[in-house]
């Protein structure tokens, strides 16, 4: 969800204003994504490099996440959503982890729509706390493979992605889902994250609709 900054700053508004406006948006994407039939939604909203900002921006981002969750999770939940949180929980304020663990709780039976928040989220660190739950665990080498890392990812239990957006012209990953994205297919917009609407959604589906995918096999021969 990029771009919420230069979309405050075209406004000569304040970053945060951006953020909110962002917000607002994730709301109409998300109805877009249940109509259109989506399974698992992931969105990126706060990478661990992200508590590098300002601290007035940083402060901003966690309170409309705790705004989010009290306003928003009860309406998610009667939509049918499941909330799940990827990232650490470690530097999240004590009174937001509860109420993360508390809308993960009450939305675990719900099978519309997996809404995956990936907040204080790094690919990287993800994958180190896979290893390590993995050594914990007394592994041995020949046990260490693609399969049992992936099943202690945060995403355990869920396919990989098929497709990953990047709004705002951005042609990178940034340490976004970087195990899950070996053979996503990856679509980019120069359209800001606030402007990104359900026709945008739709234009990356049909884009990827049209794609053909190999996963490193030869033209018809793919496994799907
Ligand atoms: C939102 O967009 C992404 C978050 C970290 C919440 P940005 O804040 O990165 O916006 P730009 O890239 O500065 O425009
Ligand atoms: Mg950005």
């Amino acid at each position: 969800m990029d771009g919420n900054g230069r979309w405050a700053r075209r406004r000569g508004l304040p970053r945060v204003a951006g953020h909110r406006e962002g917000t607002e948006n994730l709301r109409r994407v998300l109805r877009a994504a249940v109509e259109f039939g989506i399974g698992i939604l992931t969105i990126y909203a706060f990478s661990t490099e992200n508590w590098g900002r300002p601290e007035e921006e940083v402060q901003g981002l966690l309170s409309i996440l705790r705004h989010v969750i009290k306003e928003e999770v009860p309406k998610l939940h009667r939509q049918g959503v499941q909330l799940r949180h990827l990232g650490r929980l470690e530097r999240i304020p004590a009174e937001l982890e509860r109420q993360i663990e508390e809308a993960i709780e009450l939305t675990k039976d719900n099978s519309r729509l997996i809404l995956n928040v990936a907040f204080n989220y790094g690919g990287r660190a993800e994958i180190v706390d896979a290893i390590r739950a993995l050594i914990a665990e007394g592994a041995s080498p020949e046990e260490v493979d693609g399969a049992s890392v992936s099943s202690h990812l945060y995403t355990a239990g869920q396919p990989d992605p098929d497709l990953i957006i990047r709004t705002s012209g951005e042609m990178r990953l940034s340490n976004f889902l970087i195990w899950q994205a070996a053979y996503a297919e990856f679509y980019t917009t120069p359209t800001l994250w606030p402007d990104f609407d359900k026709d945008e959604l739709y234009a990356a589906l049909k884009d990827f609709n049209q794609r053909e995918r190999r996963f490193g096999l030869v033209p018809g021969k793919s496994s799907e």
